[in-house]
């Protein structure tokens, strides 16, 4: 475990204020709610707290002079952990850090390695991220749930969570009884599907998005083909051997695709659960609710409403036709997971349009009592915009995800080459970190902004050396690694012992000062669940890193104690920057 300089603080700040309390300095009352937090502004200490201004309040005193009070006390009687504290209107006690507690965390950082701001937490999550729909391509629309949800799954195993992952696809539907009367006019003929197998297997996503889009300007002309499709799928909900067949194949053919984009962006999600896998629990599902006193016909169809208080709309159980819907399917969901693994939490990930349809699927759930002890999140993500509108989602075009991926690659290696940073690389060599920084740079521009805001999807800024890019912080690891390749620098040596307080710099101590709010960021992550915090601190790191080495040498420095210590600070960085990036599932180059 990291040492928990928050609570260090913390316990010196209350018995500095209760030893003023017994001197009579200050008035009898209880120690208050108070923080101990991370001051935004520079030059404003490493650490604040707003104590005497809760103190101020209850006592009716001056915020700033209790501040006075409580800073000369700490500073006296804690100087082997606070160097310098003041009191800063309207009222804060400021305190620097001494530099010896900084130094013990970067060893510890050094000690540790990987496991540095780990945990082992030891709950259960069931986190569904990804799902995109069957016979369709993968397109941009569904990367951000998916490299959110892996995010955020990362952050939670690194804290000693169990995940559970679940790709809930959408393959259910009457689109399919859609695409069956397509395949079954245009592929197949009067021939069966049981004989042309193989047809089917070579059917690419495309060939099905085109088939199943033919649908409707067909059906404009036919307009009996609409009952032809319902019928199919009524086929298909009955479990028809030929309906079944060819949907089958076509989930097949789906799955495949959407595997090789999971492997190109280094995402594992084990369990498949689709819509589908829901169909036979729906029945029962719909008999609960109304068994207890949920349910309530309108117009034909079943509704569920909820209590006044909530202000959420009723959602729909069954349409008047008879119909599942997407609500019951996922209330079926909801139940499933619940008992399937009892998890601490359950998190679904997806675009902001759902918010409404999970509130009322989780309120749902704790109607039902279904849900007690599991916290229920759903984690809405914004749209892609570009300035043309290209990647507006809105407009209804599918940007495949492939040719995506497949541009930042080629982008990322004229980027490479132009820097001049891979003179003597292979070919293959060049290709694989181009790999890594174009498709790095497109994770990075996600995942360091909050989720639920809407990404610009700009080139010019996804790929750059040197702005808030994964490429800018995959370049700076690349440079500590090779810097400490340089010195034959082993992890094991003994390193810049902690008591080296004089002679360091402004720059070294900006990069102490930040290292060991590691593991404070990585729990800010998981609790508000958003990777944005772990890729702001990368890029603060990197940043500071890049000050430092503008201004000092690591391997030509004056003296060998002080080489040491500087190879131990860039030991650490490139340490805490390839633990950011894997938690954001972006690779860490050795050589860029
Ligand atoms: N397949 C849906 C879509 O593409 C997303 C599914 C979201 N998850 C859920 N449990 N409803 O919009």
């Amino acid at each position: 475990m990291a040492t928990n300089i928050v609570q260090e603080l913390r316990t010196a700040i209350t018995n500095t204020v209760t030893s003023l309390m017994e001197e009579g300095v200050l008035g009898q009352s209880e120690i208050p709610d108070f923080t101990v937090h991370y001051p935004e502004a520079k030059g404003r200490g490493d650490f604040a707290s707003n104590i005497s201004l809760r103190l101020a309040r209850e006592m009716n005193g001056s915020a700033l002079e209790i501040a006075g009070a409580i800073a000369s006390l700490l500073q006296k009687n804690f100087p082997h952990i606070i160097e310098k504290a003041e009191a800063v209107s309207p009222g804060f006690v400021n305190i620097a850090l001494s530099s010896s507690l900084f130094l013990q965390e970067m060893h510890e950082i050094l000690r540790q390695g990987d496991a540095y701001g780990s945990q082992h937490i030891g709950k259960t999550m069931v986190i569904e991220y990804s799902s995109p729909n069957i016979a369709k391509s993968f397109g941009i629309g569904h990367l951000r749930s998916t490299i959110i949800g892996q995010a955020l799954r990362n952050v939670y195993e690194f804290l000693g969570w169990k995940c559970i992952g679940i790709n809930h696809l959408g393959d259910w539907g009457t689109p399919y009884g859609k695409l069956i009367t397509q395949i079954k006019k245009h592929i197949l003929g009067e021939q069966s599907a049981a004989q042309n197998k193989n047809i089917l297997k070579n059917l690419s996503v495309q060939d099905l998005e085109r088939l199943y889009v033919s649908f409707g300007k067909e059906a404009e002309e036919n307009p009996e083909m609409q009952e032809e499709a319902r019928l199919w799928f009524s086929k298909l909900e009955q479990g028809d051997h030929e309906a079944r067949l060819i949907w089958e194949e076509a989930r097949e053919v789906s799955l495949r695709e959407f595997q090789r984009m999971y492997d190109l962006l280094d995402v594992r999600i084990e369990n498949v659960m689709g819509e589908s896998f829901y169909e036979k629990m729906l029945a029962d599902i719909v008999e609960e609710v109304k068994e207890k006193g949920f349910a309530k016909e309108s117009q034909g169809a079943l509704i569920m409403e909820f209590p006044e208080e909530k202000g959420i709309s009723p959602a729909m159980l069954r349409k008047s036709d008879g119909a599942s819907t997407y609500f019951t399917r996922d209330l079926a969901a909801l139940r499933y997971r619940s008992n399937q693994w009892s998890p601490n939490m359950l998190v679904v990930e997806t675009g902001m349009e759902q918010a409404l349809h999970f509130r009322q699927v989780f309120c749902a759930g704790m109607l039902l009592g279904w849900t007690e002890g599991i916290t229920l999140s759903h984690v809405g993500h914004g749209l892609y915009r570009s300035q043309d509108g290209k990647f507006s989602t809105r407009e209804g075009k599918t940007i495949h995800l492939e040719k995506v991926l497949e541009e930042a690659v080629s982008r990322a290696k004229i980027m490479l080459e132009a820097s001049g940073t891979m003179p003597d690389f292979t070919e293959e060599e060049k290709q694989e970190v181009s790999a890594i920084v174009g498709i790095g740079g497109v994770k990075y521009n996600d995942l360091s902004q909050h989720p639920k805001k809407d990404i610009v999807f700009s080139w010019d800024k996804i790929l750059n050396l040197k702005g808030d890019s994964a490429a800018y912080i995959q370049y700076t690891y690349a440079r500590c690694e090779s810097i400490m390749k340089k010195s034959n620098f082993l992890a094991t040596r003994d390193l810049a012992k902690p008591d080296k307080t004089q002679d360091i710099s402004e720059e070294e101590r900006n990069i102490l000062a930040l290292l060991h709010r590691f593991p404070s960021v990585v729990e800010q992550a998981a609790s508000q669940l958003s990777p944005h915090f772990i890729a702001s601190f990368a890029l603060d790191l990197a940043r500071r890193y890049n000050a430092f080495y503008a201004n000092h040498s690591v391997l030509q420095a004056e003296k060998e104690e002080e080489k040491e210590f500087r190879l131990a600070l860039t030991k650490a960085t490139a340490q805490l920057l390839k633990s950011c990036l894997c938690l954001l599932g972006i690779q860490a180059p050795e050589r860029m």
